[in-house]
């Protein structure tokens, strides 16, 4: 199996953006170009100056790497939703992710063409129970306006005990979705590629920031998927949890099935033609980020459903992580309420497509100063009774555990010749905990282990050839750059010829 995203073979030859070069002063910065700035930036742009800045490419963050499907339908969700937020604030979401996906197929539409289609999305049933829980669930969806109902006959190409429908959702290419978006902001807004954001200062203008140039804003919207400022906290907030991506190239299914698991073990696919092949791409259960021999055994099990299910072998891998948040909503808003001009968006728990477009307006209207029947719902200042609250306390009790741990004990392979071409561990070095990988030809690349975020120790994640942090989420490359924050600086490079290991 091939390291690569499937829906980047789809994308055309873009060149980059140009980084930002000079102090600017504007009224909104946003930072972070994934489904989330990006809707913001647009939604914004028509009225006020908007720079948006990011550190990579456009659409290489979490949108890039999803299973592409934008829907309302985020598991069956919709009975505990009314349960925990009430009849009308769970229809406000509703309708929000509804209207999200006509947002995404205009945006589409406006674009090449070839970033949506309309497609159907199912919760699929393996016994007696879980087809009665999708009864139910059916009868709640209806009842909040969602195009919901049971298909007992639908072919998902599994067998199942039933089956859960929403109609007219979207089946998306993430990497054209986003780069339409960036288009549809040219000479409208500033937008900046491989400008990394380093610090924003809140105030009144605000300061942020790059590794080039600072810029002022009277207000700033942070679309990192999970903030890189420490206001709020997030990083106790939310837990990450990583993800198995595969694809393998099929010809039996058609086009635009977009299915769920209602139960445990999770298993969801989605079945698109990219650049002019027919994919089938699926995903199962979560993991800690970094920790390479869970991650080993999450891709076996994929590996063994293709094969189950569809006579299918994995050609194509990644893996991708989002946010759960600690009461089972997203956070969006002004990070604390003393920050009120510093905004956030985290916690989207693998359905950020649509609820990432919900965010953007939300924000969008935060910052025009209108309401939106959702702001209250997910603000980011909240203190809400704790639902999976006990999760939430072992989850940060184990991660303060493991900072503890980590710098005292780490990770440690017999020595740096164990590591094999193609392969990465942590070595100790001079007393020092080093992250040693070496490309395919054995050349070693060392950098230091200690994730720059707090301190936990990265671990190596062979498919995508990352050092992962399994506290908070943050992604190293091999040569220690930052893929994905809460951190923003880089793991430190070791020079292993400056002495003997220890
Ligand atoms: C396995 C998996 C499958 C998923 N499938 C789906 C799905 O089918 N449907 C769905 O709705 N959701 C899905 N999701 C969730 C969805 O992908 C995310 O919730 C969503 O993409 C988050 O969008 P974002 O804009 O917040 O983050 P991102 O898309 O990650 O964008 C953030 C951007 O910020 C940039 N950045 C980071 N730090 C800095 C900095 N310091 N300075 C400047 N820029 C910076 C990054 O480079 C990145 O481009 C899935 C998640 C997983 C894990
Ligand atoms: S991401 Fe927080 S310690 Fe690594």
């Amino acid at each position: 199996m091939r390291g690569e995203v499937v829906w980047t073979r789809a994308r055309r030859d873009v060149p980059p953006l140009p980084p930002l070069a000079a102090n600017a002063e504007v009224d909104v910065v946003i930072v972070g170009g994934g489904i989330v700035g990006l809707a913001a930036a647009r939604l914004l742009a028509e009225n006020r100056r908007v720079m948006l800045l990011e550190a990579a490419r456009i659409g290489g963050g979490a949108t890039g790497r999803s299973t592409a499907k934008a829907t309302s339908q985020h598991g069956p969700i919709y009975r505990s939703l009314v349960q925990d937020i009430g009849e009308a604030g769970a229809r406000a979401y509703a309708q929000a992710n509804e209207a999200a996906i006509g947002w995404i197929a205009d945006v589409a539409r406006a674009g090449d063409g070839d970033a949506f289609t309309r497609a159907d999305a199912f919760v699929f049933a393996r016994d007696a129970d879980e087809a009665d829980g999708l009864h139910e669930e059916a009868q709640v969806a209806a009842r909040l306006g969602l195009p919901a109902d049971l298909a007992a006959e639908a072919e998902i190409g599994l067998p199942h005990a039933g089956v859960l429908r929403f109609t007219n959702q979207g089946s998306i290419n993430p990497s054209i979705l986003l780069r339409d978006l960036a288009a549809s902001l040219r000479g409208r807004a500033a937008l900046h590629e491989g400008t990394r954001v380093v610090a924003v200062e809140h105030g009144e203008p605000c300061v942020v920031r790059t590794t080039t140039a600072t810029v002022k804003a009277r207000w700033v919207i942070v679309a990192t998927q999970i903030p890189i400022v420490p206001e709020g906290r997030f990083f106790a907030r939310v837990f990450p949890h990583a993800h198995a991506v595969v694809a393998a190239r099929q010809d039996r299914l058609a086009n635009g099935i977009m299915a769920i698991s209602a139960g445990e073990p999770t298993r969801s696919f989605h079945t698109a033609r990219v650049a002019g092949e027919d994919w089938l791409v699926a995903t199962g259960e979560p993991f800690r980020p970094g920790d390479a021999g869970t991650q080993a055994a999450a891709f076996a099990t994929l590996a063994a459903f293709l094969h189950e299910s569809f006579g299918l072998a994995p050609e194509l891998g990644w893996v991708n992580e989002d946010f759960r948040p600690m009461d089972g909503l997203p956070f969006v808003g002004p990070a604390t309420g003393a920050t009120p001009n510093l905004l956030v968006a985290t916690g989207f728990d693998a359905w950020g497509i649509t609820t990432g477009v919900v965010a953007g307006h939300v924000l969008a209207a935060i910052i025009e100063g209108r309401e939106h029947p959702l702001a209250p719902v997910l603000d980011a200042a909240r203190l809400r009774p704790l639902k999976g609250g006990s999760t939430f306390f072992t989850e940060n009790a184990r991660t303060g555990l493991r900072m503890v741990r980590d710098r005292a004990f780490g990770g440690r392979v017999a020595n740096a010749d164990a590591i094999r071409p193609g392969e990465g561990g942590v070595i100790r070095h001079r007393g020092q905990q080093v992250a040693l990988s070496r490309d395919e030809s054995g050349r070693p690349t060392a950098v230091s282990a200690i994730c720059t975020h707090f301190g936990c120790v990265v671990g190596w994640n062979g498919v995508d050839r990352t050092w992962d942090c399994p506290c908070h989420g943050s992604r190293f490359s091999a040569s220690g750059e930052v893929l994905c924050g809460p951190a923003v600086a880089p793991l430190e490079p070791v020079d292993l010829d400056a002495g003997p290991e220890s």
